[in-house]
């Protein structure tokens, strides 16, 4: 990759008939990484895929070259420390959870991180990002949601630039290399704009998996952010 922003193609709005199959399609289109939405109709009203599913999707999380593509997991759920470690063991690369769903955020962290996998922080848009200040250096990834978590296809809230830029300051700060993730609403006429506030990594659902040509929305997207 010649520049450091990735694209992360949410699998909620892919045909769950055809989970494998779409997986693979999305990378063949130039997906960085899988979004991998986990809801639980209790944190958010929703229900989704738990690690099984994940564990079904690993072998296909892969170009054709054989190259392995990370599987970013989103965690919509509470509590959070059990599943997210079962999440670590189905082959999570990353794995997010909301601060406010964890009665103990840095133990939370700790049951992921102690697996080996990346941890991060998911911010809905109504969150302050105060735990941020006791918690920066052990994460590796910030999540910021541009939606209320819970469903795709919904519009983007402008508020989460203005939190972007702030979470790009802590980052540069910081000087740790943490990615700064944004999910919700993101399609190709926005991209540019949530990049220019300080955002590397971009969820998009509704946007690529709504279209025929996923490699043509993908492009789409990497032209806004050249
Ligand atoms: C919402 C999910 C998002 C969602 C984004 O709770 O976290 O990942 O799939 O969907 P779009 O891109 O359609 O807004
Ligand atoms: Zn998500």
């Amino acid at each position: 990759m010649s520049t450091p922003y990735r694209i992360a193609p949410s699998i909620l709005s892919a045909d769950f008939a055809r989970l494998g199959e779409e997986v693979r399609q999305v990378i063949a289109a130039g997906a960085d990484w899988i979004h991998f939405d986990v809801m639980d109709n209790h944190y958010v009203p929703n229900l989704t895929f738990g690690p099984m599913i994940c564990q079904a999707l690993k072998p296909h999380a892969q170009t054709a070259a054989g190259v392995a593509v990370p599987i970013d997991v989103h965690l919509m759920i509470s509590p959070v420390d059990q599943l997210a470690a079962s999440f670590a063991e189905a082959g999570a690369d990353l794995i997010s959870f909301h601060p406010d769903a964890s009665g103990h955020v840095h133990r939370s962290i700790q049951a992921i991180t102690s697996k080996g996998v990346k941890a991060g922080l998911v911010f809905n848009p109504a969150e302050p990002l105060d735990v941020l200040e006791w918690t920066i250096e052990d994460i590796d990834l910030i999540l910021i949601m541009s939606v209320n978590p819970g469903f795709g296809g919904q519009s983007f809230i402008d508020s989460a630039l203005r939190k972007i830029e702030q979470a790009r300051r802590l980052i540069d700060a910081c000087g740790k290399d943490i990615r700064l993730e944004v999910d919700g609403g993101i399609k190709v006429d926005n991209i540019r704009r949530v990049a220019d506030a300080g955002a590397d990594t971009f969820v998009a659902g509704s946007a690529i998996f709504g279209q025929a040509d996923y490699a043509a929305v993908i492009d789409h997207m990497r032209k806004a952010l050249s």
